[in-house]
Protein backbone atom coordinates (compact mmCIF):
# COMPACT_ATOMS: atom_id res chain seq x y z
CA UNK A 1 0.00 0.00 0.00
CA UNK A 2 2.79 2.57 0.98
CA UNK A 3 4.44 2.12 -2.39
CA UNK A 4 0.83 3.09 -4.13
CA UNK A 5 0.81 6.38 -1.60
CA UNK A 6 4.34 7.01 -2.95
CA UNK A 7 3.44 6.81 -6.35
CA UNK A 8 0.22 9.18 -5.51
CA UNK A 9 2.41 11.64 -4.05
CA UNK A 10 5.03 11.73 -6.85
CA UNK A 11 2.41 11.25 -9.70
CA UNK A 12 -0.51 13.28 -8.92
CA UNK A 13 -2.23 10.21 -9.92
CA UNK A 14 -2.96 6.47 -9.57
CA UNK A 15 -4.88 4.00 -11.50
CA UNK A 16 -8.62 3.49 -10.09
CA UNK A 17 -7.46 0.29 -9.41
CA UNK A 18 -4.89 1.21 -7.00
CA UNK A 19 -7.21 3.94 -5.47
CA UNK A 20 -9.64 0.92 -5.05
CA UNK A 21 -7.37 -1.09 -3.15
CA UNK A 22 -5.97 1.41 -0.93
CA UNK A 23 -9.64 1.90 0.11
CA UNK A 24 -10.40 -1.54 -0.05
CA UNK A 25 -7.08 -2.73 1.98
CA UNK A 26 -5.59 -0.16 3.97
CA UNK A 27 -3.97 -1.09 7.44
CA UNK A 28 -3.99 1.86 10.15
CA UNK A 29 -0.48 2.00 9.65
CA UNK A 30 -1.15 2.73 6.13
CA UNK A 31 -3.75 5.49 6.74
CA UNK A 32 -1.53 6.90 8.98
CA UNK A 33 0.90 7.26 6.23
CA UNK A 34 -1.37 8.31 3.78
CA UNK A 35 -2.26 11.05 6.00
CA UNK A 36 1.17 11.88 6.63
CA UNK A 37 1.98 11.99 2.95
CA UNK A 38 -1.13 14.61 2.35
CA UNK A 39 0.33 16.77 5.13
CA UNK A 40 3.57 17.02 3.59
CA UNK A 41 1.98 17.91 -0.07
CA UNK A 42 -0.45 20.27 1.56
CA UNK A 43 2.99 22.16 3.33
CA UNK A 44 4.70 21.90 0.26
CA UNK A 45 2.04 24.61 -1.74
CA UNK A 46 0.51 26.55 1.43
CA UNK A 47 3.15 25.91 4.38
CA UNK A 48 1.19 26.48 7.40
CA UNK A 49 -1.73 28.39 6.21
CA UNK A 50 -4.85 27.63 6.74
CA UNK A 51 -7.54 29.70 5.32
CA UNK A 52 -10.96 30.83 7.10
CA UNK A 53 -14.07 31.77 5.29
CA UNK A 54 -17.34 33.26 6.91
CA UNK A 55 -20.57 31.42 6.24
CA UNK A 56 -23.71 33.31 5.77
CA UNK A 57 -26.40 30.81 4.79
CA UNK A 58 -28.82 33.37 3.63
CA UNK A 59 -32.20 30.63 3.32
CA UNK A 60 -33.32 27.75 4.21
CA UNK A 61 -35.80 27.97 1.44
CA UNK A 62 -35.35 25.03 -1.48
CA UNK A 63 -37.54 24.12 -4.04
CA UNK A 64 -35.24 20.74 -4.36
CA UNK A 65 -35.65 17.11 -2.52
CA UNK A 66 -32.81 16.07 -2.11
CA UNK A 67 -33.30 12.33 -0.11
CA UNK A 68 -30.66 13.64 2.71
CA UNK A 69 -31.35 17.09 2.96
CA UNK A 70 -33.01 18.56 6.10
CA UNK A 71 -33.92 21.91 3.98
CA UNK A 72 -35.39 20.06 1.38
CA UNK A 73 -38.80 21.20 -0.23
CA UNK A 74 -41.02 18.48 1.37
CA UNK A 75 -39.67 18.94 4.65
CA UNK A 76 -42.78 20.64 6.71
CA UNK A 77 -41.12 20.75 10.05
CA UNK A 78 -38.48 23.37 9.42
CA UNK A 79 -39.58 26.78 9.79
CA UNK A 80 -38.34 28.84 6.81
CA UNK A 81 -36.02 32.21 6.58
CA UNK A 82 -34.77 34.48 4.38
CA UNK A 83 -31.65 37.35 5.19
CA UNK A 84 -32.59 40.90 3.50
CA UNK A 85 -29.73 42.68 2.02
CA UNK A 86 -29.09 44.65 5.20
CA UNK A 87 -28.98 41.53 7.05
CA UNK A 88 -26.74 39.91 4.74
CA UNK A 89 -24.35 43.33 4.86
CA UNK A 90 -24.86 42.69 8.52
CA UNK A 91 -23.13 39.21 8.85
CA UNK A 92 -20.20 40.51 6.35
CA UNK A 93 -19.77 43.87 8.54
CA UNK A 94 -19.50 41.33 11.61
CA UNK A 95 -16.90 39.14 9.67
CA UNK A 96 -15.11 41.69 8.18
CA UNK A 97 -14.04 43.37 11.96
CA UNK A 98 -13.18 39.79 12.68
CA UNK A 99 -10.85 39.46 9.98
CA UNK A 100 -12.14 37.78 7.59
CA UNK A 101 -12.06 38.73 3.29
CA UNK A 102 -14.17 35.85 1.92
CA UNK A 103 -17.78 35.71 2.63
CA UNK A 104 -19.40 32.57 1.34
CA UNK A 105 -23.37 32.95 0.78
CA UNK A 106 -24.76 29.62 0.93
CA UNK A 107 -28.62 28.77 0.61
CA UNK A 108 -31.36 26.44 -0.72
CA UNK A 109 -32.17 26.97 -4.07
CA UNK A 110 -34.64 29.37 -3.48
CA UNK A 111 -36.27 31.23 -6.68
CA UNK A 112 -37.17 34.40 -4.62
CA UNK A 113 -33.54 35.10 -4.94
CA UNK A 114 -33.70 35.82 -8.65
CA UNK A 115 -30.88 37.14 -10.76
CA UNK A 116 -31.36 40.76 -9.71
CA UNK A 117 -31.90 40.33 -6.03
CA UNK A 118 -28.31 38.40 -6.29
CA UNK A 119 -26.78 41.17 -8.54
CA UNK A 120 -27.98 43.38 -5.66
CA UNK A 121 -26.63 41.71 -2.92
CA UNK A 122 -23.23 40.71 -4.23
CA UNK A 123 -22.47 44.42 -5.75
CA UNK A 124 -23.30 45.65 -2.09
CA UNK A 125 -21.01 43.77 -0.60
CA UNK A 126 -18.07 43.97 -3.03
CA UNK A 127 -18.49 48.16 -3.07
CA UNK A 128 -18.58 47.51 0.71
CA UNK A 129 -15.76 45.35 1.10
CA UNK A 130 -13.50 45.57 -2.09
CA UNK A 131 -10.88 43.78 -0.90
CA UNK A 132 -13.01 41.01 -0.03
CA UNK A 133 -13.91 37.50 -2.17
CA UNK A 134 -17.57 36.39 -2.90
CA UNK A 135 -18.25 32.92 -2.64
CA UNK A 136 -21.70 31.71 -3.98
CA UNK A 137 -23.42 28.29 -3.35
CA UNK A 138 -27.40 28.47 -4.34
CA UNK A 139 -27.23 25.69 -6.63
CA UNK A 140 -28.04 25.25 -10.33
CA UNK A 141 -29.03 27.74 -12.08
CA UNK A 142 -28.67 29.15 -15.83
CA UNK A 143 -25.79 29.59 -17.62
CA UNK A 144 -26.84 33.59 -18.22
CA UNK A 145 -27.62 33.63 -14.30
CA UNK A 146 -23.98 32.72 -13.83
CA UNK A 147 -22.88 34.94 -15.73
CA UNK A 148 -24.39 38.03 -14.71
CA UNK A 149 -23.68 37.00 -11.06
CA UNK A 150 -19.93 36.79 -12.04
CA UNK A 151 -20.28 40.13 -13.64
CA UNK A 152 -21.59 41.68 -10.04
CA UNK A 153 -18.24 40.57 -9.03
CA UNK A 154 -18.69 36.62 -7.62
CA UNK A 155 -15.45 35.42 -7.68
CA UNK A 156 -16.17 31.43 -6.55
CA UNK A 157 -18.84 28.96 -6.70
CA UNK A 158 -19.19 26.16 -4.68
CA UNK A 159 -21.39 22.97 -6.22
CA UNK A 160 -20.60 19.70 -4.75
CA UNK A 161 -21.56 16.86 -7.73
CA UNK A 162 -22.59 15.20 -4.70
CA UNK A 163 -22.02 11.69 -5.86
CA UNK A 164 -20.39 10.39 -9.32
CA UNK A 165 -22.59 7.37 -9.14
CA UNK A 166 -25.27 7.80 -12.09
CA UNK A 167 -27.31 5.38 -10.20
CA UNK A 168 -26.32 5.99 -6.62
CA UNK A 169 -26.68 10.15 -7.84
CA UNK A 170 -30.69 9.12 -9.33
CA UNK A 171 -31.80 7.72 -6.64
CA UNK A 172 -30.97 10.17 -3.88
CA UNK A 173 -32.79 13.30 -6.23
CA UNK A 174 -36.11 13.03 -7.51
CA UNK A 175 -36.48 15.72 -10.89
CA UNK A 176 -32.93 16.36 -11.17
CA UNK A 177 -30.31 15.06 -13.80
CA UNK A 178 -26.76 14.87 -13.08
CA UNK A 179 -25.72 15.45 -16.41
CA UNK A 180 -27.00 19.39 -15.67
CA UNK A 181 -25.28 19.60 -12.36
CA UNK A 182 -21.66 18.46 -13.76
CA UNK A 183 -22.54 20.54 -17.25
CA UNK A 184 -23.08 23.60 -14.68
CA UNK A 185 -19.39 23.15 -12.84
CA UNK A 186 -18.15 22.87 -16.60
CA UNK A 187 -20.10 26.30 -17.30
CA UNK A 188 -18.96 27.84 -13.97
CA UNK A 189 -15.21 26.68 -15.12
CA UNK A 190 -15.35 28.38 -18.38
CA UNK A 191 -17.05 31.41 -17.22
CA UNK A 192 -13.87 31.95 -14.75
CA UNK A 193 -15.25 31.23 -11.91
CA UNK A 194 -12.94 29.01 -9.21
CA UNK A 195 -14.80 26.30 -8.74
CA UNK A 196 -15.93 23.88 -5.90
CA UNK A 197 -17.06 20.43 -6.31
CA UNK A 198 -16.97 17.66 -4.13
CA UNK A 199 -18.90 14.33 -2.26
CA UNK A 200 -20.01 12.70 1.30
CA UNK A 201 -19.43 9.84 2.24
CA UNK A 202 -21.37 7.46 3.69
CA UNK A 203 -24.77 7.45 1.43
CA UNK A 204 -26.66 4.55 1.97
CA UNK A 205 -25.35 1.91 -0.89
CA UNK A 206 -22.31 3.51 -1.80
CA UNK A 207 -19.71 1.25 -2.38
CA UNK A 208 -15.58 1.99 -2.34
CA UNK A 209 -15.84 1.87 -6.63
CA UNK A 210 -18.15 4.70 -6.29
CA UNK A 211 -15.66 6.82 -3.93
CA UNK A 212 -13.11 5.97 -6.76
CA UNK A 213 -15.06 7.37 -9.35
CA UNK A 214 -15.62 10.39 -6.83
CA UNK A 215 -12.10 11.10 -7.04
CA UNK A 216 -11.48 10.43 -10.90
CA UNK A 217 -14.60 12.70 -11.78
CA UNK A 218 -12.54 15.52 -9.31
CA UNK A 219 -9.38 14.58 -11.38
CA UNK A 220 -10.95 15.17 -14.56
CA UNK A 221 -12.72 18.57 -13.69
CA UNK A 222 -9.81 19.76 -11.47
CA UNK A 223 -11.63 22.17 -9.69
CA UNK A 224 -9.98 24.79 -7.30
CA UNK A 225 -11.66 23.83 -4.29
CA UNK A 226 -13.63 20.45 -2.71
CA UNK A 227 -15.84 19.91 -0.33
CA UNK A 228 -15.86 16.40 1.27
CA UNK A 229 -18.10 15.60 4.23
CA UNK A 230 -19.66 12.78 5.94
CA UNK A 231 -23.47 11.89 4.91
CA UNK A 232 -25.31 12.19 8.42
CA UNK A 233 -28.96 11.94 8.94
CA UNK A 234 -31.53 14.20 9.42
CA UNK A 235 -34.75 13.17 11.12
CA UNK A 236 -37.06 14.29 9.26
CA UNK A 237 -35.63 13.25 5.48
CA UNK A 238 -36.42 9.79 3.87
CA UNK A 239 -32.77 8.85 4.63
CA UNK A 240 -33.47 9.89 8.58
CA UNK A 241 -33.26 6.36 10.18
CA UNK A 242 -29.75 5.73 7.90
CA UNK A 243 -26.63 5.33 9.53
CA UNK A 244 -24.29 8.03 9.16
CA UNK A 245 -20.62 7.89 7.15
CA UNK A 246 -17.28 7.15 8.38
CA UNK A 247 -14.99 9.32 9.95
CA UNK A 248 -12.21 6.99 9.11
CA UNK A 249 -12.98 6.95 5.37
CA UNK A 250 -13.83 10.89 5.17
CA UNK A 251 -10.48 11.17 5.97
CA UNK A 252 -9.27 9.02 3.78
CA UNK A 253 -11.15 10.97 0.99
CA UNK A 254 -9.69 14.66 1.97
CA UNK A 255 -6.05 13.14 1.89
CA UNK A 256 -6.64 11.10 -1.32
CA UNK A 257 -8.03 14.92 -2.74
CA UNK A 258 -5.08 16.65 -2.01
CA UNK A 259 -2.52 14.48 -2.93
CA UNK A 260 -4.56 14.22 -6.45
CA UNK A 261 -5.00 17.57 -6.57
CA UNK A 262 -1.90 19.44 -4.89
CA UNK A 263 -3.09 22.73 -4.80
CA UNK A 264 -6.58 22.48 -4.31
CA UNK A 265 -8.03 24.83 -1.37
CA UNK A 266 -9.55 21.94 0.67
CA UNK A 267 -12.01 22.35 3.76
CA UNK A 268 -11.93 21.12 7.04
CA UNK A 269 -16.05 20.59 7.21
CA UNK A 270 -18.61 20.82 10.05
CA UNK A 271 -20.09 17.90 9.31
CA UNK A 272 -16.52 16.26 10.23
CA UNK A 273 -17.12 18.08 13.35
CA UNK A 274 -20.35 17.03 14.01
CA UNK A 275 -19.24 13.86 14.30
CA UNK A 276 -16.14 14.19 16.12
CA UNK A 277 -14.87 16.49 18.49
CA UNK A 278 -11.89 16.43 16.73
CA UNK A 279 -12.60 15.76 13.34
CA UNK A 280 -11.58 19.05 12.01
CA UNK A 281 -8.32 18.85 13.66
CA UNK A 282 -7.91 15.98 11.81
CA UNK A 283 -8.86 16.95 8.54
CA UNK A 284 -6.36 19.53 8.78
CA UNK A 285 -3.82 17.07 9.60
CA UNK A 286 -4.50 15.21 6.47
CA UNK A 287 -4.27 17.41 4.36
CA UNK A 288 -6.87 20.11 4.37
CA UNK A 289 -6.11 24.07 4.53
CA UNK A 290 -9.93 25.89 4.75
CA UNK A 291 -12.08 26.29 7.79
CA UNK A 292 -15.19 27.95 6.90
CA UNK A 293 -16.65 29.49 10.62
CA UNK A 294 -20.41 30.86 10.54
CA UNK A 295 -21.44 34.65 10.36
CA UNK A 296 -25.02 33.67 10.05
CA UNK A 297 -27.08 35.16 12.44
CA UNK A 298 -27.35 33.32 15.63
CA UNK A 299 -31.21 33.20 15.83
CA UNK A 300 -31.80 31.50 12.48
CA UNK A 301 -28.82 29.31 12.39
CA UNK A 302 -30.70 26.12 14.39
CA UNK A 303 -33.01 26.69 11.37
CA UNK A 304 -30.14 25.64 8.72
CA UNK A 305 -30.39 22.19 9.76
CA UNK A 306 -29.11 20.06 7.10
CA UNK A 307 -28.37 17.17 9.43
CA UNK A 308 -29.49 16.17 13.05
CA UNK A 309 -26.94 17.65 15.90
CA UNK A 310 -24.84 20.47 13.52
CA UNK A 311 -22.42 21.78 15.73
CA UNK A 312 -21.73 25.70 16.18
CA UNK A 313 -25.66 26.89 16.18
CA UNK A 314 -25.85 28.96 19.35
CA UNK A 315 -22.45 30.32 19.16
CA UNK A 316 -22.09 34.08 18.31
CA UNK A 317 -19.52 34.76 15.42
CA UNK A 318 -16.30 35.97 17.51
CA UNK A 319 -16.88 32.93 19.35
CA UNK A 320 -16.97 30.60 16.65
CA UNK A 321 -13.52 32.83 15.08
CA UNK A 322 -11.90 32.21 18.54
CA UNK A 323 -12.24 28.76 19.01
CA UNK A 324 -11.57 27.50 15.12
CA UNK A 325 -8.41 29.65 15.89
CA UNK A 326 -7.31 27.25 18.86
CA UNK A 327 -8.14 24.18 17.11
CA UNK A 328 -6.34 25.35 13.95
CA UNK A 329 -3.26 26.00 16.16
CA UNK A 330 -3.86 22.90 18.52
CA UNK A 331 -3.31 20.93 15.31
CA UNK A 332 -0.01 22.62 14.34
CA UNK A 333 -1.30 25.61 12.14
CA UNK A 334 -1.55 28.54 11.77
CA UNK A 335 -4.61 31.09 10.43
CA UNK A 336 -4.13 33.32 7.60
CA UNK A 337 -6.79 35.80 7.13
CA UNK A 338 -5.76 36.73 3.43
CA UNK A 339 -8.38 36.31 0.94
CA UNK A 340 -6.96 32.96 -0.06
CA UNK A 341 -7.43 32.72 -3.81
CA UNK A 342 -6.24 29.15 -5.74
CA UNK A 343 -2.64 29.62 -6.60
CA UNK A 344 -3.78 30.17 -10.55
CA UNK A 345 -5.90 33.26 -9.47
CA UNK A 346 -3.97 35.18 -7.37
CA UNK A 347 -4.70 38.32 -9.12
CA UNK A 348 -8.78 38.15 -8.89
CA UNK A 349 -10.31 41.21 -7.82
N1 LIG B 1 -28.27 24.42 -2.54
C1 LIG B 1 -26.87 24.48 -2.74
C2 LIG B 1 -26.39 23.29 -3.54
O1 LIG B 1 -27.21 22.47 -3.92
O2 LIG B 1 -25.21 23.21 -3.82
C3 LIG B 1 -26.05 24.67 -1.48
C4 LIG B 1 -26.66 24.26 -0.17
S1 LIG B 1 -26.62 22.53 0.16
C5 LIG B 1 -27.64 22.44 1.58
C6 LIG B 1 -24.97 22.33 0.78
C7 LIG B 1 -24.42 20.93 0.91
O3 LIG B 1 -24.89 20.34 2.11
C8 LIG B 1 -24.81 19.94 -0.13
O4 LIG B 1 -23.99 20.09 -1.25
C9 LIG B 1 -24.63 18.58 0.58
O5 LIG B 1 -23.44 17.92 0.18
C10 LIG B 1 -24.57 18.97 2.06
N2 LIG B 1 -25.58 18.21 2.84
C11 LIG B 1 -26.91 18.31 2.73
N3 LIG B 1 -27.51 17.42 3.54
C12 LIG B 1 -26.52 16.74 4.18
C13 LIG B 1 -26.50 15.68 5.13
N4 LIG B 1 -27.63 15.13 5.58
N5 LIG B 1 -25.30 15.25 5.57
C14 LIG B 1 -24.16 15.80 5.14
N6 LIG B 1 -24.12 16.80 4.23
C15 LIG B 1 -25.28 17.26 3.75
FE1 LIG C 1 -18.16 27.53 16.13
FE2 LIG C 1 -16.18 26.11 17.40
S1 LIG C 1 -16.28 26.85 15.39
S2 LIG C 1 -17.96 27.06 18.23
Amino acid sequence: MKAHIDQLFEKSDLSDKALLALLDGMSDDDVHYLFESARRKKQLHYGDSVYMRGLIEFTNYCKQRCAYCGIRADNGQVERYRLNKAQILQCCEEGHALGYRTFVLQGGEDPFYTDDRLVDIIRSIKSSFSDCAVTLSVGERSRESYMRLKEAGANRYLLRHETASPSLYASLHPGMSQENRIQCLYTLKSLGYQVGAGFMVGLPNQTHADLVADLRFLKQLSPEMVGIGPFIPQKDTPLGQVPHGSVRMTLIMVALTRLLLPQVLLPSTTALGTLDSKGREKALRAGANVVMPNLSPTDVREQYALYDNKICTGDEAAHCRQCIERRIVSAGFRVDMGRGDHPDYQTSS
